[in-house]
């Protein structure tokens, strides 16, 4: 919706615009103070509202495939007859418009009735769901289960205090005070309820019974599912140095945490980050915006290296050091004294706050207790089904089939796991769907966000196209002269074109 400093944009659609007038594949337009796109598919032409609606990303910008169109943002999916959210991250359907040709001219007036999600009409659809995590993968697989009709009881059981958030926000707007706590919520505390998904918080599950198909909580109580979910996520790794269980150093997971870091940084001057991953530079980045020092201390040489090469590695630590960040790389923390941090090097940092980020372990322990197929995580087969018929895995602890690499891979990427809770739901109901999402990951630091689609552990070659520098790249990740991820600065609609390409095997 335009707001009241901003025009509506382009065209009025409801005066009509001449057909000769809509040479390309979309136009942007408005009706009254709505932002609504034509999309031309083929023959057809269909109007959608213009954002997305994950964080509002100008699906002009986007890519068309088909009946559907990607966001440039994080390659969310609408279906443009219906403007159902075909595809994580965005969960909630976009308006679609009513489109009149009359003589010459194309004319949208109107909203058409949301048609009804597709009701895939489950054959022996279980009569009991239980899902164990109250994350991004069993939050998606709840609500596509209900998205898909299906009425039997839906259990999910979360050893989080809060229904499930956006968690990709605690290490960004929401930890740098930008963000309202409404943001927050993947939905409002009355969804549950009223689409009947029986959400228990503080519930820890301690065991499976496999045999008697029985999940153990923690106060003895054993809930019975036909088909389980298991998508426990990961936990972050903590040090095993003096002094890192005080109450101001923190690790990053959970909205209690990122309330804890924003309690320790009211008034703090000077935070330490360890480790110079994603999340420990978002959350340098955040607290940079509350106005306080930060330092990173991290043992490698250059941040992000590994996942993203020396370039794009000088460009973060270039990036964050202008707004101030200072680093001490090639170093490490060896304890922790009240507010004195000692360096390995034998230096000592003074901080008020310090946040670890040294990486997360995927929470195995239930799958292993019930004997579950373990590879550095919990096998799946290209259906997410685990080696126990009826049990499925998904997120941060899945080891799955990856189409597009060819390998058994794990990645902790949120949409990832909100797609992959979106597929066994599906197939929870019988529709034996593999999973073949080509992986896709964004981090933001400040105003540069970077794209990244494909996986790559090794490469032997990156080639740039266009300058790390200027902000204006798309890398290329290649083995044996295949390319195996692109990464991405401002290059929207090249990632989402690289993404098909891998999709459909022409990538080059
Ligand atoms: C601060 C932060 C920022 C991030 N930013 C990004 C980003 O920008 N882009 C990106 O791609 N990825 C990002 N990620 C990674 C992304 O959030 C994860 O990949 C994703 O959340 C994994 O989803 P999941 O459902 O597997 O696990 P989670 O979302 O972690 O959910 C796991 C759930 O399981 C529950 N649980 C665990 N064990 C039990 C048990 N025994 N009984 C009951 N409940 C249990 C937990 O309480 C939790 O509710 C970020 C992660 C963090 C922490
Ligand atoms: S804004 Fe569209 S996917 Fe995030």
């Amino acid at each position: 919706m335009a707001d009241a400093q901003t025009p509506p944009a382009g065209p009025d659609l409801a005066q009509g615009v001449a057909l000769a007038d809509f040479t390309g594949e979309t136009l942007l337009g408005h009706v009254g103070d709505q932002d609504v796109l034509l999309v031309r598919s083929g023959e057809e032409i269909l109007a959608i509202d213009a954002h997305c609606s994950h964080y509002h990303g100008p699906l002009a910008d986007g890519l068309v495939v088909g009946l559907s169109i990607r966001c440039p943002w994080h390659h969310a999916c609408f279906d443009l007859r219906t403007g159902e959210a075909t595809r994580a991250p965005a969960l909630t359907p976009l308006a679609v418009w009513q489109v009149e040709l009359e003589g010459n001219r194309i004319f949208v007036r109107r909203k058409r009735e949301q048609p009804k999600p597709r009701g895939a009409k489950p054959v022996n659809a279980p009569g009991k769901i239980v899902i164990v995590g109250g994350g991004a993968a069993g939050f998606a697989a709840a609500e596509m289960l209900r998205r898909q009709d299906f009425s039997g009881s839906i259990v999910m059981l979360s050893s989080d205090t809060a229904p499930p958030v956006d968690r990709p926000n605690l290490s960004k707007d929401y930890l740098a005070g930008s963000a309202p706590e409404d943001w927050l919520p993947l939905r409002p505390d009355e969804f549950y309820t009223e689409a009947g998904i029986d959400l228990r918080l503080k519930t820890e599950v301690i065991s499976i019974d496999t045999k008697a198909r029985n999940v153990i909580v923690t106060d003895g109580g054993n809930i019975p599912y036909d088909r389980l979910l298991l998508a426990t996520g990961a936990e972050p790794v903590r040090l095993p140095i003096p002094g890192a269980d005080q109450p101001h150093v923190h690790t990053l997971r959970s909205l209690t945490d990122c309330r804890a870091i924003i309690a320790s940084a009211s008034g703090a001057r000077r935070a330490i980050v360890i480790g110079a991953s994603f999340i420990g530079l978002e959350a340098a980045a955040a607290l940079r915006a509350r106005d306080i020092e930060v330092h990173v201390v991290a043992p490698e040489q250059r941040p992000m290296e590994r996942v993203l090469g020396p370039g794009m590695g000088d460009f973060v630590r270039a990036l964050h050091e202008e707004h101030g960040v200072v680093f001490h790389l090639g170093d490490t923390v060896s304890a922790i004294d009240g507010k004195r941090a000692t360096l390995k090097s034998g230096g000592v940092l003074e901080a008020d706050l310090i946040v670890v980020g040294v990486g997360v372990r995927p929470r195995l322990a239930l799958a292993e207790q019930a004997g579950l197929a373990l590879d550095r995580g919990v096998v799946v087969n290209p259906y997410l089904e685990t080696s126990v018929a009826g049990i499925y895995a998904s997120g941060d602890i899945a080891r799955w089939p990856d189409t597009y690499s060819g390998e058994n891979i794990r990645v902790e990427h949120w949409v990832v796991a909100e797609r992959q809770g979106q597929t066994v739901a599906r197939n929870m109901l019988g529709q034996l769907e593999a999973f073949d999402a080509v992986p896709f990951l964004w981090s933001q630091h400040y105003d540069v966000p970077i794209n990244y689609v494909g996986h790559a552990e090794k490469w032997d070659e990156i080639v740039v196209d266009g300058d790390i520098g200027s902000r204006d790249c798309l890398l290329k990740y290649k083995s044996g002269g295949r390319v195996l991820a692109v990464a991405s600065i401002y290059r929207d609609l090249a990632s989402l074109q690289a993404e098909l390409a891998m999709e459909r095997g022409s990538m080059s």
